[in-house]
């Protein structure tokens, strides 16, 4: 009787609670008991309710998926018979990929609560069998599948077992080479872990937080994209392209970083090495570990004359060693040839700016030449530049030669694979008039 009661009251309570308040009287101090027990009766209906919905859109969509399979099966043995195979790996890549989904899918919708060990084992050989047969799109789709289901993201662990904390889905061995990933993703937390990424693009994405770790990302482009506190630890990040990067925090410690590009990159409290700094390509607007600006990259070998006239080819006459600067006269001449052929090839730009800059002593009698030669060696170029007329200057300095600071800046052709530059320290009557440079260097700026 009192049931009755509740489950009418419960049923007005849920329907029409604005138009009874003159029943709220008789019922008081029923009205917790009359509530809780109306949710219960209501979840109970709900329950049910969702559970039919699902198998019912479930059934759907084996169906659907089951007649467009036939129906891909019917086409694919057409378009094959038309010889037109490349519609066919199309829909053969298709009917596979939305199985795929299907087939995870039922494994999350069908699972307990906790993922346990079996789910993660079907779930990683379908993954990796799966992106063996899959084109580059589809690859990056199944990818960012796995993403937005939160199995690939670090610290979910919807797995229930021990493998899964280690690895989270193990994609080992898995390749992933020349997937384009790019966009305005959010990725973070993405593991990637000894995943084969060769020639992979991950530019304007937020991959914060993410494992790579003995990944393979062998010329791998990053730029523009958000990357604190991502796990680089015993990666391969040879040619990789850091250009406008936030690298804040990120591990480095093992990474193999042979020509990496580091332009307007921010590795500050990062763990990367000078030693690694030291391989790269390009250094260029970068902020170290410690948060001070690195050197820019230049390109000339012994700028500074530190290391002697070693590595500059003496056309003509003397040039003399003093302190940490070249002296010449009487039109001697020192030339040094870059060769910027793996900037080129690396960086993929076919022409790119370059700077030279140096302080000088005696600048009025100074003349550089600025010379481009392509693969074969051939001038297509000659720059003469006879007034160097510089900007700052330091005249107050008494013990030794005052400096004045001088740069240059040009775009190069595209054929252009080295560049000889030429310094001709001019004739004076005068001995006392000292011609002097130090301080060289030569920078690529890609912008
Ligand atoms: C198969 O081909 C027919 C006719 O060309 C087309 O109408 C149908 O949409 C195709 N089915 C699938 C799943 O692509
Ligand atoms: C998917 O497309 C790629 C590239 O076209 C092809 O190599 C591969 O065989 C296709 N997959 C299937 C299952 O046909
Ligand atoms: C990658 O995809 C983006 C956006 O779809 C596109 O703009 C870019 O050119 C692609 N990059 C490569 C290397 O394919
Ligand atoms: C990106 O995703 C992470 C984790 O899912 C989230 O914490 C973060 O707020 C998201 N960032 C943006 C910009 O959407
Ligand atoms: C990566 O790209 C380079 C140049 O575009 C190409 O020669 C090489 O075969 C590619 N490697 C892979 C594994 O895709
Ligand atoms: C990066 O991953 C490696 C294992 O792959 C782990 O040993 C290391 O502690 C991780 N680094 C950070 C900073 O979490
Ligand atoms: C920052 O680190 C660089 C490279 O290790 C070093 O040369 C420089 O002196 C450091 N600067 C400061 C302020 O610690
Ligand atoms: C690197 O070069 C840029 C452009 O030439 C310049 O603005 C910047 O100050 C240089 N950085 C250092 C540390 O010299
Ligand atoms: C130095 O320059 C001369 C003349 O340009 C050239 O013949 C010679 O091979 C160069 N030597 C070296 C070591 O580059
Ligand atoms: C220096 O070179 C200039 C221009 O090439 C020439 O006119 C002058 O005679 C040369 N002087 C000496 C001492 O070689
Ligand atoms: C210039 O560099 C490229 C790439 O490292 C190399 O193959 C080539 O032999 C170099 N050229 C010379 C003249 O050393
Ligand atoms: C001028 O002197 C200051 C301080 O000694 C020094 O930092 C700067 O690099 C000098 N500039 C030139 C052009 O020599």
């Amino acid at each position: 009787m009192h049931t009755k009661q509740v489950i009418d009251q419960s049923d007005k309570y849920v329907q029409t609670i604005p138009n009874e308040p003159s029943k709220h009287e008789p019922w008081h101090g029923f009205n917790d008991f009359s509530f809780k027990n109306g949710l219960e009766m209501l979840f109970a209906f709900l329950i049910p309710a969702v559970i039919a919905i699902v198998a019912i859109f479930i059934q759907k969509n084996d169906m659907d998926i089951g007649r467009k399979n036939r129906e891909n099966d019917l086409n694919i043995s057409q378009l094959q018979r038309d010889s037109d195979e490349q519609q066919a790996r199309y829909l053969a890549n298709e009917t596979v990929f939305s199985n795929y989904v299907k087939n995870i899918g039922d494994i999350i919708l069908y699972s307990p609560v906790r993922f346990g060990a079996q789910q993660y084992i079907v779930t990683r050989a379908l993954t990796s069998t799966i992106l063996r047969q899959l084109d580059l799109d589809r690859k990056r789709l199944v990818i960012q599948f796995l993403y937005d289901t939160t199995i690939l993201q670090r610290n979910t662990n919807i797995f229930d077992t021990p493998h899964a904390n280690e690895n989270h889905i193990n994609l080992e061995g898995v390749v992933l080479d020349q997937v384009n990933f790019s966009g305005i993703l959010n990725l973070s937390t993405i593991m990637l872990r000894s995943v084969s990424l060769v020639n992979a693009t991950f530019s304007n994405s937020n991959l914060d937080a993410s494992d790579f770790s003995n990944s393979n990302l062998d010329a791998s482009d990053f730029s523009n994209s958000k990357l604190i506190g991502v796990n680089f630890s015993n990666t391969k990040l040879s040619r990789v392209k850091f250009v406008n990067v936030e690298l804040q925090k990120s591990d480095f410690t093992g990474a193999s970083v042979e020509n990496i590009q580091l332009i307007r990159a921010n590795l500050s409290q990062s763990t990367i090495t000078n030693e690694q700094i030291s391989q790269a390509l390009f250094v260029y607007n970068t902020i170290l570990p410690n948060g001070t600006y690195a050197r820019n990259k230049t390109f000339i070998k012994n700028g500074d004359s530190k290391q002697g006239l070693n590595q500059w080819n003496i056309t003509s006459g003397i040039i003399e060693v003093k302190d940490s600067y070249f002296m010449g006269k009487n039109n001697s001449t020192m030339i040094q040839r870059i060769n910027i052929t793996d900037a080129k090839l690396y960086s993929s730009y076919p022409s790119f700016i370059y700077c030279l800059s140096f302080l000088v002593h005696g600048q009025e009698n100074l003349m550089i030449q600025i010379i481009q030669l392509n693969q074969k060696r051939v001038i297509i170029d000659v720059n003469n530049i006879n007034q160097i007329i510089s900007s700052s200057c330091n005249r107050t300095s008494s013990s030794s030669l005052d400096f004045c600071y001088w740069s240059y800046c040009k775009a190069s052709i595209d054929e252009t694979d080295y560049i000889d530059l030429k310094f001709i320290f001019g004739y004076t009557n005068d001995p006392t008039n000292i011609i002097a440079v130090k301080d060289i260097e030569f920078i690529i700026t890609i912008d």
